[in-house]
């Protein structure tokens, strides 16, 4: 078993982050994570870092965006403490030697993006990810942190108290990628989930293979609520061919979207009249699928994001790297000819359910970045806010599960006298769970001690690798791909009942095929076929949250386009969604949106732009 105080599963920009802080606060901190640190899924993010830098710009103006952004879904006190402490994470990485694009009197770069009524993204290029990602690993690196990479976590290791609020958790078994070995993770004070996206629940995705949900869904079966699971982002600009995204920096810069009659339909049909190519994701995305869906798409299939008019000199210095992709996926050369672009998966605005710190309702678990809902996001993500999140919701999260015993969670286990049933009626039941292990009783029936846990854990991956290894089963490719197809057909930009009702038939079946999954390969020396395995229950997990939780929503907000509500519901709807195991099934409720912060208050309003 390998002990150290904080366990932190993923070392993409929240993992990182959160590593750091914990250490910079005494902490022994140890990264598990399934990729080495600077393969991360956060190295693809190109666009920007939000924060408001600028004198005539304030932390107020960007919460109002964010909260705009979120269509009033976005909670108050997580909008504010985001806004206020990203400037500070900025400046905080520039000093850490992060190669901004820079102004000719040598100050940060800001460019326009999305919805944001300041030009605050910062940037590297059309690569800021990447260079985030490297900056910190070299601070962790620095500081000696502990990395155990290639690594896969998939358990985590739960105390099973009767009474739920008093469950903590104190570990996590990994499996070494390279040799195979199963191994425990003992974290005294906590434990960091830092996994990423859920990207492969789709087929059409930004995101990179390793994007499976495992923070969400481990968590969930462990016992932490997901949130707002129905609100994915569809980034209005990736390659029709591959899902690679193409930066909204693009559009940040000047870039134009086109239809087949080279009409510039943000304006021509009035989608956005004051910010056209620059209106928020959800706007743009569903803009260009009307477009498609009523015969002016290109090849039925996608647009044009045209940016040769900003002349060679100022893409090069800029946006470098989108002539790279481009040219390497699409064959088209960005400097004399438009690029073609559709919407694709990109972000998941729900997740965990998480406090202001990252904590869930389990004692000494934490979620951070993309698996994690702060309600920050709400139901549409403001381009170059991501990387922000991260930063500033990775460095509370170290700060706070450092230093001493697991913390009492704030957040209560399950519906609360705040919260109301959910009434969703599905087709099918949705897929039943269980706890992160069987639960474990000491001698005389009192709760087991958490290494026994964490023992307890162990086995239980141990025969369950096992029999994925000598089971004679189907592929588990073939699961992911039905899943991923009917997410792709049944739960995309546009949502009708019947759709939506489909996707958790197939669901269904694909959970049930999943129970005879086999791995053909039997080799424990990176064992891709097996891990790819393992992650797909976990794609299956979320896939299901995102289809039942968009069902329940019965009304239009942000991401969430519903064919048969196509009024935002405020009387009703302003509450998030909460799925939570109960007794072994899944059980939905809700509570309120937070629109009262410790600084100021938010009314609804139209949402235009
Ligand atoms: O378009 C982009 O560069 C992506 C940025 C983001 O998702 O925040």
């Amino acid at each position: 078993m390998n002990e150290h105080d904080v366990i932190v599963i993923g070392a993409g920009g929240a993992g990182l982050r959160a590593a750091i802080e914990a250490h910079e606060e005494g902490a022994d901190v140890a990264l598990v994570s399934k990729l080495h640190p600077v393969r991360s899924h956060t190295g693809a993010a190109e666009g920007g870092i939000n924060a408001a830098l600028h004198e005539e710009d304030s932390w107020e103006l960007h919460a109002y965006d964010t909260m705009k952004g979120s269509d009033y879904l976005g909670d108050a006190p997580a909008i504010d403490a985001f806004a206020k402490e990203a400037p500070d994470e900025v400046i905080q990485l520039e000093h850490w030697g992060m190669p901004f694009s820079r102004e000719e009197d040598g100050t940060v770069s800001q460019r326009p993006f999305g919805g944001l009524s300041h030009p605050r993204t910062t940037y590297a290029g059309a690569e800021t990810g990447h260079h985030l990602l490297h900056t910190m690993y070299e601070q962790v690196v620095k500081r000696g942190i502990e990395v155990y990479e290639e690594w896969y976590v998939t358990r985590l290791a739960v105390t099973d108290h009767d009474n739920p609020d008093n469950r903590e958790c104190y570990g996590c078994v990994g499996y070494d990628i390279k040799t195979g070995e199963v191994a425990g993770f003992y974290g005294s004070d906590g434990v960091i989930l830092a996994t990423g996206g859920l990207g492969q629940a789709f087929d059409h995705t930004t995101n990179a293979v390793a994007n499976t949900g495992d923070g969400p869904a481990m968590a969930y079966r462990a016992g932490a609520p997901m949130e707002d699971m129905e609100f994915v982002q569809f980034h209005p600009t990736s390659l029709p061919s591959t899902g690679v995204l193409i930066s909204e920096g693009v559009r940040g810069e000047g870039g134009i979207l086109y239809n087949d009659e080279e009409e510039r339909f943000m304006f021509e049909y009035g989608y956005a009249n004051n910010e056209g190519e620059l209106a928020s994701r959800d706007v743009v995305s569903r803009a260009e699928l009307t477009q498609i869906n009523e015969g002016k798409g290109i090849e039925d299939e996608y647009v044009h994001l045209d940016m040769r008019h900003l002349g060679e000199e100022r893409i090069v210095d800029r946006l470098e790297n989108i002539l790279h992709l481009a040219e390497d996926f699409e064959g088209v050369d960005g400097l004399s000819e438009p690029m073609p672009v559709k919407p694709g998966q990109h972000y998941q605005m729900g997740g965990v359910e998480v406090d202001e710190y990252g904590h869930t309702c389990i004692n000494g678990l934490y979620t951070v970045g993309e698996s994690a809902c702060y309600s920050l996001h709400g139901s549409n993500r403001l381009g170059g806010n991501a990387l922000p999140e991260l930063l500033v919701f990775g460095a509370r999260a170290g700060r706070h599960a450092a230093g001493g015993d697991v913390e009492q969670s704030q957040i209560p286990t399950g519906p609360s006298a705040k919260s109301e049933n959910g009434d969703v009626d599905p087709p099918v039941d949705p897929g039943a769970v269980k706890n992160g292990g069987d639960p474990v009783a000491a001698d005389g029936g009192a709760v087991a001690a958490p290494k026994q846990i964490l023992d307890r854990a162990i086995e239980t991956e141990e025969e369950r690798i096992e029999t994925l290894l000598e089971r004679d089963g189907i592929n588990h490719a073939d699961v992911r791909e039905t899943v991923q197809q009917t997410m792709t057909e049944n739960v995309n930009v546009f949502r009708e009942e019947s759709n939506l009702k489909q996707a958790l038939r197939d669901i269904r079946e694909a959970r049930a095929q999943y129970q005879n999954v086999g791995v053909s390969d039997p080799s424990r020396t990176y064992n891709t076929d097996l891990i790819h395995t393992i992650e797909t229950r976990n794609v299956i997990d979320c896939a299901e949250a995102i289809a039942l939780s968009a069902l329940a929503r019965e009304e239009f907000r942000g991401a969430h386009w519903r064919k048969q509500h196509q009024e935002r519901k405020d009387d009703e709807w302003l509450k998030h969604t909460l799925l939570a195991w109960s007794d072994g099934n899944p059980e939905l409720y809700y509570k309120p949106v937070i629109l009262e912060g410790h600084d100021q208050t938010y009314e609804p309003k139209d949402r235009s732009y």
